[in-house]
């Protein structure tokens, strides 16, 4: 092997060889159309970012810091500003960098070589990336051709497959179908497994969160991201949330000092301030709901019910649009590659002129 500097390497075998086989089986992350638009709609990103007077004030306090010293372990000032927000106790609770990392660490606690998780189909990508990179065995449950969830399904095929983990995106990424409070405790109650119930888009949701279900149930977790409706995803925070006895056992993987100062501050300054996430929750919806209605009424568009801040269509020719859309200057996502999900695009709600310029173009299309 050659390397770039021009000097030769030998090794006995081909260094792949050497690597996690588990490499093979998954891919680089991307985003298919790279991250820069005009109207960026593909991340499910909120669309207003912080005021300046809020960005100011929390880069005073970061002033005051110790740049040099280590932060705590783990953040326990964020922990704290974000259990009292919820109202729950700091040990129910951990905060990563992003909630991405947390889905490693709660992973890591969960699986391993053999061991058997259940994803529902489509579902968010990472989920099927990093069991497969702990060498885990995946059971898959398909959706219902409307995207919705099969909760017979799931609960049949986590007894019958014996899976030790279960992994619900509720309201769903990518498809922005929910399950109900109920749905949410029938499985957690019925599957004898740990659950996993990742709730990005909950504060969109008309569902109610899982989160008093922490108290009753020992195999319950909650995966919260503040990249979503806190308007937070340039600042890399995430949390997880069960009851002490599982925080503690899923606290062990996970990677010490992950989350910077600035982070904790930045929640803190936002939690303070928290009607800016109402007020951009209240813009947002009644957007969507403009959106869909909208949508609706195009011919050669079949738009989904959504229960997030992101819509889902099916188009004649969903690489084609994506296209033209990203030649005009209008990143959207497509998501025609996930089982069930030929031909759809998703896009996040905009700003109002954004989601005009996207209507307009649809129309041209
Ligand atoms: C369902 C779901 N979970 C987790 C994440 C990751 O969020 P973050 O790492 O920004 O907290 C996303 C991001 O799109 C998501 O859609």
């Amino acid at each position: 092997m050659t390397l770039k500097t021009g000097k030769s390497i030998t090794m006995k075998r081909d260094f792949r060889a050497a690597l996690n086989p588990a490499l093979e089986r998954i891919g680089v992350y991307k985003v298919e159309g790279g991250q820069e638009a005009e109207v960026k709609l593909n991340q499910n990103e909120s669309p207003f970012d912080l005021p300046m007077w809020l960005k100011e004030k929390i880069l005073d306090a970061f002033r005051q810091e110790h740049w040099n010293r280590y932060p705590d372990i783990l953040p326990y000032r964020g922990m704290a500003a974000y259990a009292s927000f919820l109202g729950i106790s700091p040990d129910s609770l951990i905060m990563s960098n992003g909630s991405n990392e947390m889905l490693y660490t709660i992973f890591m606690a969960c699986l391993g070589t053999g061991r058997r998780v259940l994803i529902p189909q489509p579902s968010f990508s990472l989920y099927e990336k990093i069991a497969l990179l702990l060498q885990a065995d995946l059971v898959e449950v398909p959706m219902h051709q409307d995207l919705g969830f099969d909760v017979d399904a799931i609960i049949d095929t986590a007894l019958s497959e014996k899976v030790d983990f279960i992994v619900l995106s509720t309201p769903n990424n990518p498809t922005g179908k929910s399950l109900s409070h109920e749905e949410v405790e029938r499985i957690v109650a019925e599957s004898d497994a740990i659950v996993l119930v990742d709730e990005a888009y909950i504060e969109f949701s008309k569902q109610r969160t899982a989160l008093d279900l922490i108290d009753r149930y020992p195999n319950l977790i909650i995966l919260r991201t503040m990249s979503k409706a806190l308007a937070l995803a340039g600042m890399r925070i995430g949390f997880a949330i069960s009851n002490p006895e599982l925080m503690a056992e899923i606290t062990k993987p996970k990677i010490p000092f992950a989350s910077g100062r600035l982070a904790e501050i930045t929640l803190a300054g936002v939690l303070d301030n928290y009607s800016l996430v109402t007020d951009a929750v209240s813009y947002i919806l009644a957007e969507r709901e403009r959106l869909y209605a909208e949508l609706s009424c195009f011919d050669n568009v079949d738009v989904f019910e959504s229960d997030t801040n992101f819509l889902v269509i099916r188009v004649g020719d969903a690489g084609q649009v994506f296209t033209r859309l990203r030649e005009s200057g209008v990143l959207v996502r497509n998501v025609s590659g996930y089982p069930l999900m030929e031909n759809c695009l998703r896009f996040n709600v905009g700003l109002r002129a954004e989601n005009d310029r996207l209507l307009a173009l649809l129309k041209t299309l």
